[in-house]
């Protein structure tokens, strides 16, 4: 069965630095070689370390930005090849959603507005038939119909993410990136935007990429996992597999430092030290290796390849096969402050609810955002 996304070997490197003459002389090597599918219908998340590249791979998979190398294919169509009125088609087919969504709604155009002009831009629905649509689109996002004659800032943080998915599924799209949809969100609205986004996949079938550095609310919505560093993705599996048992000495330390639900239960939280390098001048081999406790010479000159096992679970690590079972870790002394940054972030629980979260109409403004 063709993937509803294939990426394979993505890589952009941003212009950092250039000589008198105009001539590149420093790259950040944002995305390096990056490569994963989507299948219809499923979640995968992307998580990692801020400025691991994430938001860049998602802007290469919708061609809002050119990759360096590599291919993106969708439906089994090159993405890459397209020419400017299919380019159009796709954007049908592929939707993102931000972090912030205050900043992604024009402030000066009403919630009608908004939801109207992809309609029109695509040209789905008849204009006689508009308004009935918008009306549709607020309805599933569940948001009142009235509020169409709004604008953005009369919305709480939470309803205006909700007018934002219902922008993007304005086009009937096949997939959705979700860039950090519910981190600028108060806890308590993130998870009714989180069952939301659930339950729309449900409903309409859509794929996420789903973008986050929050650990516990990947684990919640995600079915398969990709874990990125400086770059490169260093593990991929599916999300109960990765969870119960991360392979990559990477993921073990981001894993180990979401919160353990039941009281009683202990995980020893591995702390990783050093600072992340920076992806101006990521360290030779396996890029990880300055800061893992495995190191060995190997991994200073030779960049690990991901390999995968029967199951898909994949790892890029020299070392996978030796290193001890994720239960018998043992906690580093030393502190990095991103991690402990990193490790704050995750101590949020997401403390979503089982019911799908469409009470809505009376959620206050929020002070959050
Ligand atoms: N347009 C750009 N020009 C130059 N460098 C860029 C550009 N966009 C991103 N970068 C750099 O590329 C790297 C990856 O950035 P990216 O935004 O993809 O990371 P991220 O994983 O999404 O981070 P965050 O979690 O903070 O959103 C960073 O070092 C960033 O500074
Ligand atoms: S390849 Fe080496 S440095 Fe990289 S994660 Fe594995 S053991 Fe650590
Ligand atoms: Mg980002």
């Amino acid at each position: 069965m063709t993937a509803l996304l294939e990426v394979r070997d993505l890589v952009k490197h941003f212009v950092a630095d250039r000589s008198v003459f105009g001539r590149p002389t420093a790259f950040i090597k944002a995305v390096d070689g990056v490569s994963f599918h989507v299948d219809a219908g499923e979640t995968l998340a992307l998580v990692g370390e801020s400025g691991c590249g994430k938001s860049t791979v998602s802007r290469l998979v919708l061609r809002l930005i050119e990759p360096d190398a590599g291919s993106v294919h969708f439906e089994g169509h090159d993405l890459l090849a397209l020419k400017a009125n299919e380019l159009r088609a796709f954007r049908r087919d592929a939707q993102i959603i931000f972090q912030d969504p205050y900043a992604s709604l024009n402030p000066r155009m009403t919630v009608s507005q908004i939801l109207t002009e992809p309609l029109a831009l695509h040209d789905l629905v008849p204009p006689a038939r508009r308004r009935e649509r918008v009306e549709e689109l607020l309805r599933l996002v569940g948001l009142e119909p009235r509020f169409a004659r709004r604008y953005p800032h009369e919305f709480s943080g939470g309803q205006r993410q909700r007018i934002a998915i219902a922008r993007a599924l304005a086009v009937e799209p096949k997939l959705i990136i979700c860039d950090e949809p519910v981190s600028a969100l108060d806890v308590s609205i993130r998870s009714q935007i989180l069952n939301l986004l659930r339950d729309l996949q449900d409903r309409l079938g859509l794929a996420y990429i789903f973008v986050s550095h929050d650990l516990a609310v990947v684990k919640h919505i995600a079915d398969r996992v990709a874990v990125m560093n400086l770059g490169g993705i260093v593990e991929t599996a599916e999300a109960q597999a990765l969870f119960a048992s991360p392979r990559h000495p990477y993921s073990r330390a981001l894993l180990s430092a979401i919160p353990v639900p039941k009281p009683r239960a202990k995980r020893s939280r591995i702390l990783l030290q050093g600072e992340m390098p920076s992806a101006l001048n990521p360290p030779s081999g396996c890029r990880f290796h300055t800061r893992c406790r495995y190191v060995i010479d190997r991994c200073r000159i030779e960049a690990p390849q991901l390999h995968g096992d029967a199951t898909g679970h994949a790892t890029a690590c020299h070392r996978t096969a030796e290193l001890p079972p994720p239960d018998a870790l043992e906690a580093d002394s030393a502190v990095s402050s991103s991690l402990e940054r990193l490790v704050a972030a995750f101590s949020k629980p997401a403390e979503v609810p089982a019911s799908a979260g469409v009470d809505i109409v009376g959620e206050k403004p929020s002070t959050g955002i």
